[in-house]
């Protein structure tokens, strides 16, 4: 296609540049995190990579054409830069800008706008909030491996004392078969040392390798469904809402299901007393960073309901072992959660106000075939 012609600031203002993204340099866009849009001086979207579809929430298709003004409006900021750069020719960069999205909601961005002569205007744009929270999640991550080590040797420490007073125990039973009035004590013995060793046990996360297989993720929302049917009164309804294109995974199916009802269960258990809603959703996510690693296509396996939200003062330690709001509970749901899905390679991030809680496992799609 040819190339427009685009030399006086006139003409560089209305000249429309029509070079397509060819093959290559679309590859390269395409595994991209940072979010490119190529923008005509008339600031019709031209082309959009995946990261940009993922931060705008729409497609290439339906992008191509519309003006930049339409789809992110409230942006005024945005578009005098653009304007400024299509005049000067020079870059502008701005960093922590607000970029709004949609009417409700605006996520903050690090951009530059580069005016590239005959060629149009290319936008870049970094969220920061996900590198915050890559960030957080890494920290996090470490910090669990460390109080996953140090319940580990504890446990092992704990575990063989256990195991003599329950032998001890036995024995004094075997004793006693003529005072029965006197059993009651080594059964409590017996039973609060299984209760102390399986709270050890859990606590010390999954002990068994995932055996990893291609899985569909929805043929684990579904063991999830029948799982929760069962257990769900009358006042919670559940909807299950699935994107079929949703790629396999490479998991460990009996771990994502134990991984995927401790978040479901917490959710059911925060609806008990009023009732509500339970959403259970997949979706596809594209150029996700789990860890080190960007993938292209990763899959999400989101869990919303709500019910009254996580106490804001409990947010920051809910991952950890014993952490509970409930006065029956024992915290160990989402720790397990959370080393289950890691053993996966993938993460369970989540996200909590009154109203609305929601937790949401990403794991890397599956390698495709030709790969
Ligand atoms: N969907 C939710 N809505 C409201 N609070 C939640 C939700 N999920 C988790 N929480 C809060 O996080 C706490 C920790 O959850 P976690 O599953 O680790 O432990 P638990 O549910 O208390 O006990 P366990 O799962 O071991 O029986 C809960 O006690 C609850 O206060
Ligand atoms: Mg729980």
């Amino acid at each position: 296609m040819e190339l427009p012609i685009v030399m006086s600031h006139k003409a560089r203002i209305t000249a429309k540049p029509t070079a397509p993204v060819n093959a290559s340099s679309r590859n390269l866009l395409d595994h991209l995190e940072s979010a490119v849009l190529w923008v005509s001086p008339t600031l019709e979207l031209l082309y959009v990579n995946p990261a940009a579809e993922m931060l705008l929430e729409r497609s290439l298709n339906r992008l191509k054409g519309e003006s930049l003004k339409s789809i992110c409006p409230g942006n005024s900021e945005l578009v005098q830069m653009l304007e400024k750069a299509s005049d000067t020719e020079l870059s502008v960069t701005r960093r922590n800008y607000r970029l709004k999205i949609n009417s409700n909601q605006a996520i903050k961005v690090n951009l530059t706008v580069n005016s590239i002569s005959q060629v149009g205007i290319v936008v870049e744009m970094q969220r920061i909030d996900r590198a915050r929270d890559i960030d957080n999640e890494f920290k996090l991550q470490k910090e669990q491996e460390a109080i996953r080590g140090l319940i580990r040797g504890l446990a092992h420490e704990i575990k063989n004392p256990l195991g003599g007073i329950r032998g001890a125990a036995q024995l004094l039973q075997s004793e006693l078969a003529d005072q029965p009035e006197l059993l009651e004590y080594t059964d409590v013995l017996i039973k609060e040392t299984d209760r102390l060793k399986s709270l050890i046990d859990q606590m010390s996360g999954p002990r068994r390798q995932p055996q990893k297989q291609r899985v569909n993720i929805h043929e684990i929302s579904e063991r999830v469904r029948k799982l929760l049917a069962a257990e769900a009164p009358d006042s919670i309804r559940i909807r299950f809402v699935y994107d079929p294109s949703a790629p396999e995974v490479v998991a460990d199916k009996d771990q994502l299901i134990q991984a995927t009802l401790n978040l479901a269960r917490n959710a059911l258990e925060s609806l008990e007393e009023t009732g509500g809603d339970l959403v259970i959703s997949t979706s596809v996510v594209r150029k996700f960073t789990i860890g080190n690693t960007l993938h292209p296509l990763a899959v999400s396996l989101k869990i919303e309901d709500n019910g009254p939200g996580i106490p804001e003062s409990l947010q920051p330690q809910i991952f950890f072992p014993m952490v509970t709001g409930k006065a029956t509970g024992t915290g160990l749901g989402l720790p397990t959660s959370r080393s289950l899905v890691d053993a996966q390679g993938g993460i369970i991030q989540f996200k909590s106000r009154p109203g609305h809680t929601e937790f949401e496992i990403l794991l890397p799609a599956a390698p495709q075939d030709h790969e």
